[in-house]
């Protein structure tokens, strides 16, 4: 389905209807499939016939759902993954071998840091960490024995944004496989294949959801570069289930209008907060006072669904304030259509030391607001609530 839009991509590239010709595509709850004799389980074996065997390698539903993230990210192949970190975990150790070296963003996700930190110098593999914004220090960082860069734009949960075609030309002129996680983004909002990245991957547990039900994730590149992390997830089994790419799928049809209003509501708090006087920094992508604005005009459609704020004074006022909440979660994830205010120094980035914290942006005072679906009104008026009373009882 070439030369289509991104909406019409998302919703038409589906799976071949049934001989029960259904409309919605059902789910394929099997873990095999069924040979026609003895020669096609033969054939399928050896790779001569192309078909379904066994849900691990590969399932209608996990096809449509690769098929259809391939299309609106312009990307020749893909596999899907039981999470983001099986995605993160297969497109690393796929390419790695011992004495290789990897280059990663400081302000990678936590969990993503652990594999570079800690599971990879066990396989011999060595690491270089760089602050996602300083090009010279990529650069500088680059050995002979470098095989991959690995990057998140825009980084969790302070919104730095990295120069995505700086850094796809850095890869290529030291022969480096550039992988970029592109879930804060989302397809709608960023194609990493546009500036030249090798590959993009994505926790689809987050916006490609979109409503806090399943985990999922993504690698999307060439059939080059997809082929040994097939080959590594379909002997390892961080496969995705039928189930969770069927709903992931269906998500995906309403990830455009969704991005939308995620995108909007987002951009209308992270205002209305940089004009709130308890209130230090707001971190948003399209705001102005943002060091990386222009750059993430160029690379993003919109500015995303993530605001980040940090209150002025004493560190008690985070807690005060997700305490008088009333409409947000508290709660740890992101990209769902209820919104939630997340306090990373005591959560998600609570393993990192005070250094590390400091080094990623983080403090005691900062929150992050994951914006959702519901009418921004009363999603300000909810904060505003909340900060009064945060501030009335200090
Ligand atoms: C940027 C980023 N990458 C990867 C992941 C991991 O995804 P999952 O929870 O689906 O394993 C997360 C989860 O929060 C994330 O924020």
């Amino acid at each position: 389905m070439e030369n289509k839009h991104f909406e019409t991509l998302s919703i038409r590239t589906q799976a071949q209807a049934s001989s029960h010709r259904e409309h919605s595509v059902p789910l394929y709850l099997t873990s095999s499939f069924t040979f026609e004799n003895a020669e096609h389980g033969s054939a399928l074996f050896k790779g001569t016939q192309e078909g379904n065997l066994y849900s691990r390698f590969s399932n209608p539903n996990t096809d449509e759902f690769i098929k259809k993230l391939c299309a609106l990210e312009n990307y020749e192949d893909g596999v899907a993954t039981a999470s983001g970190m099986a995605a993160v975990y297969a497109s690393l150790v796929s390419f790695l071998e011992q004495g290789d070296h990897i280059i990663a963003s400081k302000n990678s996700f936590g969990n993503t840091l652990y594999i570079i930190q800690k599971i990879l110098p066990k396989m011999g593999v060595s690491y270089t960490l760089v602050d996602l914004e300083d090009k010279e220090a990529w650069a500088q960082s680059v050995r002979t024995n470098t095989k991959l860069l690995y990057l998140e734009t825009p980084s969790n949960p302070t919104l730095k944004i990295a120069d995505l075609s700086y850094i796809s030309k850095l890869c290529k002129a030291n022969g480096i496989i550039s992988i970029v996680d592109n879930c804060f983004a989302t397809p709608y909002l960023q194609k990493p294949s546009d500036f030249g990245i090798d590959i993009s991957i994505h926790s689809a547990t987050k916006y490609i959801d979109g409503q806090g039900r399943v985990l999922g994730g993504a690698i999307l590149g060439s059939s080059e570069h997809i082929h040994p992390c097939y080959e590594f997830l379909r002997r390892t089994g961080g496969c995705l289930s039928p189930f969770n790419a069927w709903i992931l799928s269906k998500s995906l049809e309403t990830l455009a209008i969704r991005m939308e209003r995620h995108c909007h509501n987002a951009m209308a708090i992270a205002t209305w907060l940089e004009n709130n006087p308890v209130i230090d920094k707001v971190y948003y992508p399209f705001l102005e006072s943002m060091e990386d604005y222009d750059l993430a005009r160029q690379q993003m459609e919109l500015g995303g669904g993530i605001v980040g704020f940090n209150f002025k004074g004493e560190a008690s006022m985070a807690f005060r304030f997700l305490n008088n909440l009333k409409l947000h979660s508290l709660t740890a994830n992101l990209g769902d259509s209820r919104s939630i205010a997340t306090h990373p120094a005591s959560t998600t980035h609570s393993k990192l030391n005070a250094e590390q914290q400091k080094e990623a942006g983080i403090n005691p005072n900062f929150i992050r607001l994951s914006v959702g679906l519901e009418h921004v009104d009363d999603l300000i008026a909810d904060i505003d609530q909340s900060l009064k009373k945060a501030n009335e009882n200090i």
